[in-house]
């Protein structure tokens, strides 16, 4: 299939990386030219407007930041989109702006699906997984690109408009206290009763058949294989949004979040604190799974 992948830095190059793999014709677009020459090294064509990715596709995927500048991109590209066209968001947008977004897109004969991207880093390589929302008959129209994109058995139309980024909202509070739970764990054994105990022995030993097994361990595993003391480590956490409207959403639903509120107000606290071993463990496991900025409390001269 002809698509074009907007937005090419980390994960949009992933995805361009996938799609080629996959046999699909692709072109990239980004307004960064260090975003289009790292694109250009995993084989994409390079366009340098949004009216070239319309002439050479009907399928768009947006990988943009979650905002307004997706609402722009859009304004952008609708005066070069035939009827029928495909417009995919594979970002982390707020769900209400995506369903926003489904609805202004009908109205001109636009189909609109919003997807919830999860994998980071890794996705490029085993595949990412995908939660859709929208319309049926777009979804399978587009089906073959969430294939080649997708983890074996990683994606599907999960609900209507919305639901994907809705899905994908939840996913990432899950993982705020996850990520947290992991931390605090670690930080009583590196502060607790028995001193000097080897973290990354013990994680690794938790890797193989311990019921708390899992991705996210394993990466820290890698991290404490490397240095366990975190001394130079920024504790800051950053946060992209999502794990905030997830505590939001659930207030309005009247669900109890406790765990992943908790987590939200802990990297709050840090970003005013600096932090302690825990944060700076959950610092270290974005920076392995999304590549997001690590805070440097000494900086290396
Ligand atoms: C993401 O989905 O981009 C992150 O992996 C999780 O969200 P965060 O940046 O808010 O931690």
């Amino acid at each position: 299939m002809n698509c074009a992948v907007i937005g090419l830095g980390r994960m949009g190059s992933a995805i361009v990386y996938r799609l080629l793999k996959a046999g699909h014709a692709v072109v990239g677009y980004d307004p960064s030219a260090q975003a289009r020459q790292e694109a250009a090294t995993v084989g994409a064509t390079i366009v340098s407007t949004l009216e070239e990715c319309a002439h050479h596709a009907q399928i768009m995927w947006l990988m943009v930041p979650a905002g307004p500048i997706v609402d722009q991109v859009l304004r952008e590209l609708l005066p070069h989109l035939n009827a029928g066209a495909v417009v995919i968001d594979g970002g982390n947008s707020k769900f209400s702006d995506s369903i926003r977004r489904f609805q202004e897109l009908k109205s001109v004969g636009i189909e609109f699906l919003d997807c919830g991207t999860s994998g980071g880093l890794h996705g490029k390589e085993i595949g990412f997984s995908l939660m859709i929302g929208g319309d049926i008959q777009a979804f399978q129209k587009v089906e073959p690109i969430f294939t080649a994109i997708a983890a074996p058995q990683g994606y599907g139309l999960v609900g209507p408009s919305g639901c994907g980024h809705y899905v994908k909202m939840v996913h990432n509070g899950i993982e705020y206290a996850l990520l947290q739970s992991y931390a605090e764990g670690l930080q009583l054994l590196n502060e607790g009763e028995f001193k000097d105990l080897d973290l990354a022995k013990i994680t690794n030993i938790w890797q193989h058949g311990s019921i708390i097994r899992s991705w996210i361990l394993e990466l820290t595993h890698e991290i404490l294989k490397k240095d366990q003391k975190l001394e130079k480590i920024s504790g800051t956490i950053a946060e992209s949004g999502t794990g905030s409207w997830t505590v939001e959403e659930a207030h309005k639903q009247k669900v109890p979040v406790k765990l992943i509120e908790d987590a939200l107000e802990i990297r709050a606290w840090s970003r005013e604190s600096g932090g302690n071993y825990a944060t700076k463990l959950v610092a270290l496991m974005r920076n392995a799974f999304g590549g997001h900025a690590l805070g440097m409390k000494n900086p290396p001269k």
